[in-house]
């Protein structure tokens, strides 16, 4: 049955560029999307930036530049990005737009005028030098407990008490240095404790099906939560400045707290869409599912306050009725962090020519419907890759298209009625069909594989090579040649929603319409003429992964013949590629006298570098300076691990070693020359 559906992915905060991370949820969602398309359903599939929020205004200051004109930088340079790997959402918005300021005021009013408001004093750290209230984040001090310095306003690392900024020892502002003071003010409370709410979101939890079992757990520990576990309400308003949606109604200014508005950008992104089309949003939402695909990191927000939120608002407003979490993936079993940036980049991965469906294949076979970590492995990639795609569909067509082209002009012969196989396949097509509306896309294609398994056992049996040479053996060759393209168009039925390019040169190579799901039981007639077939799908090589993971070759050992006097031209000095470095972390290694490990932010890049100043630098001194890299150096491996660069430091006679730094105001990346 056709399903009209409203579908969305997870909204990235506008400070920065696309991760694997980002694009594995896309393909996640793309692919289901994609697959209920093929199935006839209707679906409006959206995106949006989120763009509020005190962390991108202080990024867009840092970046001198106002946060309207930040973050929209960021949203044009999404496009490379969904374009490159395929995503076909409908549209894409942003958070700091007029539909999601009407909305989430609207929303906000509802919700007041439900009684689900109210005021409160809230005391707050405030930086009087930047003139803010600070969250957190951005508070370090004394542990009140064991007194280690420089502990972050929620928790101390070293003893991993868990207290509020306010105990914190001589606090001070990461912002300015500055001492903070205690202030209060008016906060805005959503009033999830409210029996109402909570009955309410048992029931929503409750409904059979809704959310995976996983997920489901453990938004009801929360909503059961008992003691200092009890489910609190939210403080869902910020004092100014602060980059969001004001508080309607008051004439003081205060926003929205960011989680507030950005779930509603999701229904921003629908309106404006909706517009564009001509169409009454209000209505969309009351004939469509609502399914949201998201990271597990922020079920919290989905399971609980967002559907409470919608369902208090009322009409047109309506709760999800599925929200699809996903595990993280990780490259090369090391987790992944925006701050440290390791990892894949996904536009260096297009720029290298690398084809983004091989990576949606093998990202979909490592995914299932459960909230587990997938690991992004490189050999596993060339291998999964090469031995499924080029070695067993691919091989297929390539092994028997030719044959019907050359001797055939392209003309196929009925199935032959014995061939067990394509039946079998047809029949398959349902189960397949269900592993894919599930989202257990890996078994889907294990299943798929195993189908194009007996195809080749099939190709090999017949032999069409031998055939071709073996004389009064045309019919033969016809019949084996047709079955087995038959059986490649099925294939590429089911790989369809997975890798839709390619598809869509089968189609033409077939010289068939638009594929679809149904069309899996129905079988290319007698007569019908297949074009002419042309290499569908390149293998990878491993040395592209090389030079994804930025792995240069060894470099030769030169000898130098020319003795200089020691000058150098400026073309060999700008052969050093010298960059402003930020050392995010610095670390111990173990078993090493000399060394740290740093892990640089070179812009946007990150790198790790071993250096050999652990006698002049504890490491957590180090974290957040300014250093200089030598960005091109030949990564080395070490005993340690590979160091991919070296930071510069002077060092003369007398003891100690000084590390270089830039001038105030120079930012990661930056070129030194
Ligand atoms: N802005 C919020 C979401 C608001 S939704 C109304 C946010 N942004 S994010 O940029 O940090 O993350 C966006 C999505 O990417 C989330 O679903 C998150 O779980 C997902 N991922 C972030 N890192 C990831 C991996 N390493 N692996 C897979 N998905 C990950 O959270
Ligand atoms: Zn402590």
């Amino acid at each position: 049955m056709p399903r009209k559906l409203f579908v969305t992915t997870a909204l990235p905060y506008a400070n920065g560029a696309f991760h694997i991370g980002h694009i594995m949820e896309y393909i996640q969602a793309d692919i289901w999307v994609r697959f209920q398309r093929l199935q006839g359903s209707d679906v409006i599939f959206v995106g949006a930036d989120d763009a509020h929020g005190a962390p991108i205004m202080l990024a867009a200051e840092k970046a001198g530049k106002k946060p309207e004109d930040f973050v929209a930088e960021i949203e044009r340079g999404r496009k490379p990005y969904l374009d490159g790997f395929q995503i076909s959402h409908d549209n894409w918005h942003s958070t700091h737009s007029p539909e999601n300021t009407e909305r989430s005021q609207d929303i906000f009013r509802r919700l007041k005028k439900a009684g689900l408001i109210y005021t409160k004093p809230v005391e707050q750290f405030y930086d009087p030098v930047k003139g803010m209230y600070l969250a957190d984040r951005y508070l370090k001090g004394e542990c009140p407990n064991c007194g280690a310095k420089d502990q972050y306003g929620d928790a101390c690392e070293n003893c991993s008490t868990v207290y509020s900024a306010t105990a914190l020892k001589n606090p001070y502002s990461t912002l300015s240095g500055a001492k903070p003071e205690l202030r209060t003010s008016e906060h805005y409370f959503f009033k999830l404790s409210d029996p109402g709410c909570v009955d309410f979101l048992r029931e929503w939890l409750g409904t059979p099906g809704r959310l995976q079992p996983q997920v489901l757990n453990k938004a009801l520990e929360w909503v059961d939560g008992e003691g200092d576990k009890a489910l609190g309400d939210w403080d869902i308003s910020r004092d100014a400045p602060y980059f969001g949606i004001r508080v309607p109604d008051i004439a003081e200014e205060k926003y929205l707290y960011v989680w507030l508005d950005a779930p509603i950008g999701y229904l921003a992104s629908l309106q404006n869409h909706c517009a564009k089309k001509g169409l009454d949003w209000k209505q969309e939402i009351a004939e469509r599912e609502q399914i949201h695909f998201i990271g597990k990191d922020i079920t919290y927000f989905h399971t609980l306050f967002w559907p409470a939120m919608l369902k208090f608002a009322g009409a047109p407003y309506k709760e999800p009725d599925h929200v699809y979490a996903h595990g993280f993936i990780q490259v090369s079993g090391e987790k992944m962090s925006k701050s440290r940036g390791t990892g894949i980049d996904p536009l260096r991965y297009l720029e290298l020519g690398m084809n983004p469906e091989w990576l949606r294949y093998y990202i979909s076979a490592k995914l299932n419907a459960n909230v587990e970590d997938i690991d992004f492995n490189p050999d596993d990639f060339v291998a999964r890759v090469n031995s499924d795609l080029i070695g067993k569909y691919i091989n297929i067509a390539s092994r028997c298209a030719g044959f019907l082209s050359k001797k055939f002009s392209g003309k196929l012969v009925a199935v032959d009625p014995s061939n067990t196989l394509v039946r079998d396949m047809q029949l398959a097509s349902t189960g397949i069909a269900e592993m894919f509306d599930s989202r257990e896309f890996g078994k889907a294609l294990r299943d798929v594989m195993s189908w194009a398994d007996k195809a080749n056992s099939f190709v090999d049996q017949v032999k069409p090579w031998d055939l071709a040479k073996k004389p009064g053996s045309e019919s033969a060759l016809q019949q084996a040649c047709s079955d087995s393209i038959q059986i490649f168009r099925i294939l590429t039925i089911f790989l369809k929603p997975v890798m839709p390019t390619l598809a869509r040169q089968v189609e033409k190579f077939l010289n068939v319409p638009e594929l679809k799901w149904a069309d899996a039981k129905q079988l290319l007639p007698a007569g019908h003429a297949i074009g002419e077939y042309k290499h569908l799908m390149q293998r990878v090589e491993e040395k592209q992964l090389d030079a994804l993971f930025d792995i240069q070759p060894a470099p030769e050992t030169k000898k130098e013949a020319a003795v200089t006097d020691g000058t150098i031209s400026i073309d060999d000095f700008n052969k050093l590629d010298l960059r402003v470095a930020k050392i995010v972390k610095a670390e111990h290694v173990e078993g090493a006298d000399k060394l740290l490990k740093l892990t640089l932010d070179v812009g946007g890049t990150t790198r790790t570098v071993f250096a050999g100043i652990k006698s002049a630098y504890a490491p957590e001194k180090l974290e957040g300076q300014m250093a200089v890299v030598v960005a091109n150096l030949a990564p080395r491996k070490m005993k340690f691990g590979v160091s991919e660069g070296m930071v510069l430091a002077a060092s003369g006679e007398s003891p100690g070693i000084f590390l270089i730094s830039p001038g105030a105001g120079a930012e990661p990346g930056m070129r030194v020359k």
